[in-house]
C-alpha cells in the first residue's frame, strides 16, 4: 500500500506536481545529516512528498549546496538548508524530524561499532529536538538503531519531554529488503508482497516471520535459512559491496522516504501499519520492533507478534541477549553521561 503511494506521488512529481494536492495540512519536516549518503537522496524524496511543504535540511557541512539543489525541484515544499548555527531554527515548528546523522560501517564493522561516535551525535541531535520542537514525531536512521532509540528516548525523558509515541526507529529498510528477496526467491510480483519484520535492527536481532509473508509460500527450511539470513546480513552485503565507501544510502533513503510518507498520512488522519523500533510490552525487551498503527498522535497501536513458527520462537529467544544489551547500553549512556 504505502508502495503504491510513493509511487502514485512520484509520478505527480515527475509530472510537474500539479496534480499532487496534499491531504491535510501541509507538514513540516527536518532531514538532520541531510548532506549525507541518505541524507541528499532523502531530501529529495521528501521534497518529493506533497504532503511537505516546509523541508529544512540540516549538517554540519555541506548543506547550501544540497538545499540549493534539491529547492529547484518544482515542488510545492519550501526547502532550506542550515548549518550548525541553524539547528534551532531548522527544528522550530516541525512536525516530524528524520535522523540519518552520524558515521556508516565499514567492512568488518558492526552495528555496534559505530557506537562511539553516534550515540553523541544522537543525543545531542535529539536534545535539540526536546527543546525546540518537543511534540515532534522521530524517524531515527542512525546506527546502531537498537542503542539510538533508547538513547533518544532517555535524553527526552530527562528533559521532561518524553512520549513513546513519537519515537521511532527506521527499520522498513529490513522489510523492503525481506520483501525483495521473498519475491525474487519465488517469482511473485514484488508489489503484492508483504514480510512482516520484527526484533530489532542487527544482525540476529532482525527477524522476518516468513510464516507471515503474502501471498503465502510454503518453503523448504533450508531456503527459509537462507532467506532469514540474507535479510539479516542484507547490511552487510552492501557494507561489502561498496568496500569501504560505506553502507545502504540509496534503498535506506527510499524506505525511510516510504516510512516518513506513513507517518506524515498518519498525522494527516489517513492511519497506516509498519514495522518499526518503539517502546514496547510484547515481548521481554523494552524496546522492539513490530507492527504498529500510525496515527494522528504517532503509534497508536503496538501489534502483538501473532503466531510465529518454531523456527521464528527459537529466532526470537536467540535475539534476546543482543538485544537487551544493546538496549541497556543505549539507556547508561545517557544516564551515565
Ligand atoms: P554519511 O557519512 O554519508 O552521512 C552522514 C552525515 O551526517 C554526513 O553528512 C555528516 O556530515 C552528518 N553529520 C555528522 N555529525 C552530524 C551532526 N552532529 N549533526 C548533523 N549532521 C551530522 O553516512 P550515511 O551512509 O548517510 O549513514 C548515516 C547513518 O545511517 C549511519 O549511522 C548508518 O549506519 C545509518 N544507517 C541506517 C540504516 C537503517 O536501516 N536504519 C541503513 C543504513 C545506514
Amino acid at each position: 500500500q504505502s508502495s503504491a503511494a510513493l509511487l502514485k506521488w512520484a509520478q505527480a512529481a515527475s509530472r510537474g506536481f500539479a496534480a499532487a494536492a496534499a491531504s491535510g495540512p501541509g507538514r513540516k519536516v527536518a532531514v538532520l545529516g541531510a548532506a549525507g549518503g541518505i541524507g541528499q537522496p532523502l531530501s529529495m524524496l521528501m521534497k518529493m512528498n506533497a504532503q511537505v511543504s516546509q523541508l529544512s535540511l540540516y549538517d554540519i557541512a555541506g548543506t547550501p549546496g544540497v538545499a540549493a539543489d534539491v529547492s529547484h525541484i518544482n515542488t510545492k515544499a519550501q526547502t532550506k538548508g542550515y548549518d550548525k548555527d541553524g539547528l534551532a531554527e531548522a527544528l522550530r515548528g516541525c512536525d516530524l524530524v528524520i535522523i540519518p546523522a552520524g558515521v556508516p560501517r565499514k567492512p568488518g564493522m558492526t552495528r555496534d561499532d559505530l557506537f562511539k561516535i553516534n550515540a553523541g551525535i544522537v543525543r545531542d541531535l535529539v536534545e535539540a529536538v526536546g527543546k525546540h520542537c518537543p511534540g515532534a514525531l522521530l524517524n531515527i536512521i542512525s546506527n546502531p538503531v537498537n542503542s539510538t532509540v533508547p538513547i533518544a528516548a532517555e535524553q527526552l525523558k530527562r528533559m521532561g519531554v518524553y512520549d513513546k509515541r513519537k519515537i521511532m526507529g527506521v527499520t522498513t529498510l529490513d522489510v523492503v529488503r525481506a520483501k525483495t528477496f521473498y519475491a525474487e526467491k519465488n517469482g511473485l510480483d514484488v508489489a503484492s508482497v508483504d514480510v512482516p519484520v520484527v526484533g530489532g535492527h542487527a544482525g540476529v536481532t532482525i527477524l522476518p516471520l516468513f510464516s507471515q509473508a503474502t501471498p503465502k509460500v510454503s518453503m523448504p527450511q533450508d531456503v527459509l535459512e537462507a532467506l532469514t539470513k540474507r535479510t539479516q546480513d542484507g547490511g552487510t552485503e552492501v557494507v561489502q559491496a561498496k568496500a569501504g565507501k560505506g553502507s545502504a544510502t540509496l534503498s535506506m533513503a527510499y524506505a525511510a522516504a516510504l516510512f516518513a510518507d506513513s507517518c506524515l498520512r498518519g498525522l494527516n488522519g489517513t492511519p497506516a501499519v509498519e514495522c518499526t523500533y518503539v517502546e514496547s510490552t510484547i515481548t521481554d525487551a523494552p524496546y522492539f520492533a513490530s507492527k504498529v498503527k500510525l496515527s494522528t498522535e504517532g503509534v497508536d497501536k503496538v501489534f502483538d507478534l501473532g503466531t510465529l513458527s518454531d523456527y521464528e520462537k527459537e529466532g526470537l529467544k536467540a535475539m534476546m541477549p543482543e538485544l537487551l544489551a544493546s538496549i541497556e547500553k543505549g539507556v547508561q549512556f545517557v544516564k551515565s553521561g
